[in-house]
């Protein structure tokens, strides 16, 4: 048994932790907190296609060093995760893959929904943990931008008893935006081309359907106080919806293309500091019930295009954790308030059983970000430089006490 002592838990009170795994070793634990291990509702491991950017061994190793062992991958892959037969093969690969990686992941997938594939969902529906609709075109050629479509898959989700997830945001406003602005070589056009106005006139659809088909929306990657005080009110009125964001709308801001350019080029993209404060808000009160990574990872060189070919999305999950953590420390966020939003949310969200796995991250030392440290294939982050605590140092996945520290 391996015990380690002293351990802070998330609700402020210090313990000391038992683990059957087999061994017998004291740990001082005076620096670390503990919280379950942790599930990122929101990842893309590239599996199959664009595995120059990331696969399930990469994706394993950072997701563990990042103190989570459940993922949630997304099917906007080459080809896109759209039918039974490419759901089976995508399992395969990443079946062979976590076995390779020699670490105890759990994963779940959303399957895509194109306007072609509706007879797919009926035969994937035990497998998968939800649909996913990409309502503006992002990374990858899943699109869904008609209202018909729209009301089809609620329709299917109803009888199945599916959830559906929801990258919201109005392609034609985007379109429209895109031609507009088609000139345009500054990296903040992007954000005025992804005007806060795509989001909210997505969100108002998906709070429509959700509730004239008493479906369950999973509302991804909320950004702006408008998509937020219409999810306050929709919850408020008793419609199923949930909503997601992602530390950068938490850390970075608008105003950031300048130092960083396409780095922190991302879909939705990065809004004002009025928006950003609004979200940090809604974290608090209640109406953002999850923060997921968004883990979008692009090579450094894809990256540094010019704004019309640089792909869209930044790597995270190494860094959601300590970032959050960081904020804990500066009075920021409560240890509870982040367990739901970290682990216990998503699992009930999703009716994931309970887990024994546990993390330990260390909240005394600081850290600079150093691309060294990371795990993803792609080897840098956009908080890089940034001095961070909070870093694992152990996951207990498995009856099994794996070392993360670097
Ligand atoms: O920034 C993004 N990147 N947004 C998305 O919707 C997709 C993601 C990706 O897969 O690269
Ligand atoms: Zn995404």
């Amino acid at each position: 048994m391996t015990k380690i002592l002293n351990v802070l838990n998330t609700t402020e009170e210090r313990q000391d932790i038992n683990l059957s795994d087999g061994s017998s070793q004291i740990i001082d634990g005076s620096k670390l907190v503990v919280f379950p291990g942790l599930i990122d509702p929101h990842v893309h491991f590239r599996v199959p296609g664009m595995e120059h950017k990331e696969d399930w061994i990469t994706g394993a190793k950072a997701a563990f060093h990042g103190g989570y062992t459940t993922v949630f991958d997304m099917p906007n892959t080459k080809p896109a995760t759209v039918t039974y037969a490419r759901l089976q093969d995508k399992m395969a690969l990443i079946d062979s893959q976590i076995k390779q990686s020699g670490l105890p992941l759990n994963y779940r997938l959303f399957f895509g929904a194109d306007k072609n594939n509706f007879q797919e969902i009926a035969k994937v529906k035990d497998q998968i943990v939800g649909i996913k609709i990409f309502m503006g075109a992002s990374t990858g050629d899943l699109l869904m931008d008609d209202e018909g479509s729209m009301h089809a898959v609620y329709a299917l989700a109803k009888a199945f008893n599916l959830t559906i997830a929801l990258h919201a945001e109005d392609e034609l406003i985007i379109k429209n935006n895109t031609e507009k602005y088609k000139n345009e070589t500054d990296f903040k056009y992007h954000s005025i081309i992804r005007c806060p106005e795509a989001a909210i006139s997505a969100v108002k659809l998906v709070i429509k359907l959700s509730k004239i088909y008493n479906v369950k929306s999973y509302i991804l990657h909320l950004s702006t106080k408008a998509e937020i005080d219409l999810i306050r009110q929709a919850k408020n009125d008793g419609v199923p919806v949930s909503a997601e964001t992602c530390p950068h709308y938490l850390f970075l801001d608008d105003s950031m293309y300048k130092k960083f350019d396409g780095l922190v080029k991302m879909n939705p993209p990065l809004r004002s500091l009025a928006e950003q404060e609004y979200v940090w808000q809604a974290l608090n009160d209640g109406t953002i019930d999850t923060i997921a990574s968004d883990h979008a990872p692009h090579t450094l060189t894809e990256k540094e295009q010019p704004l019309c070919k640089c792909p869209s999305g930044v790597p995270g999950i190494e860094t959601t954790l300590p970032l959050m953590l960081t904020a804990y420390k500066e009075g920021k966020i409560s240890l509870d308030k982040l367990e739901n939003l970290l682990y216990t949310n998503a699992r009930d969200l999703f009716n994931l059983p309970r887990s024994h796995d546990l993390v330990f991250a260390n909240i005394v030392d600081y850290h600079p970000l150093s691309h060294d440290r990371l795990c993803t294939k792609v080897k840098w982050s956009p908080f890089s430089g940034m001095h961070l605590t909070g870093y694992p140092e152990y996951i207990f996945a498995n009856n099994k006490l794996f070392s993360l520290k670097i």
